[in-house]
């Protein structure tokens, strides 16, 4: 299904037939990224609870989580993950994740008004998400998509680990710009 697009990437919702490459995209991405904001034993951990296929591929089964892709050509480079909220009128955006190498060029923006749309049409109004307070970049990514933090939390993922975060939330009236 096509949903959405700017220059050169391609919007879609992810398919059963995804889901691996979405759970590997992931792993890249993650130890990439989050090394020096998390520990890499906090990555496994997370990485196991958070991507697994068949997870993924339930999920996209129901109608209370959607998962979405975005390509350029027939490279997969990034997914969102969204899912009902807290309170009947908010989304929760779960993941949102670029592949380093194509950051930087919009398909972010892209992806978050693309979820935005999506949330919309589903009748929610608030769009809210959680970011690691170290996560400075895309905290400043966020902000100019809209978001503002709303509040400060510290979450027991289990294992003796916690996710030290920004709850960010905005108003879906107002589109990224
Ligand atoms: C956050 C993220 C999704 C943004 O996607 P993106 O495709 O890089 O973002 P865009 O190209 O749409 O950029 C939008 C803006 O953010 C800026 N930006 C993007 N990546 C940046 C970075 N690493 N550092 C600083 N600014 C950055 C862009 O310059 C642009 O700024 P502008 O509006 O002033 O022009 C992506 O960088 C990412 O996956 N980061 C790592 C994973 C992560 O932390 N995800 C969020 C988990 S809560």
């Amino acid at each position: 299904m096509t949903t959405g697009s700017n220059d050169q990437a391609h919007i879609s919702a992810v398919s059963e037939q995804d889901v691996d490459a979405v759970a590997q995209l992931a792993r890249e991405i993650w130890y990439l990224h989050y090394p020096g904001i998390i520990t890499v034993s906090q990555i496994d951990y997370m990485l196991a609870q958070r991507y697994q296929p068949d997870d993924i591929a339930s999920q996209i089964k129901t109608d209370e989580a959607w998962w979405d892709k975005i390509a350029v050509g027939p490279e997969l480079v990034g997914f969102a993950g969204y899912e009902t909220g807290s309170d009947a009128a908010s989304v929760k955006l779960d993941k949102l994740y670029i592949h380093p190498r194509v950051q930087g060029r919009g398909f972010g923006y892209a992806l978050v008004r693309h979820v935005e749309t999506r949330s919309r049409e589903r009748g929610f109004s608030r769009l809210y998400l959680q970011v690691n307070k170290g996560n400075t970049a895309s905290i400043a990514f966020y902000r100019r998509a809209g978001f503002a933090v709303t509040e400060k939390v510290v979450v027991d993922i289990g294992n003796g680990y916690v996710m030290d975060d920004f709850i960010m939330s905005k108003q879906l009236e107002n589109p990224v710009p």
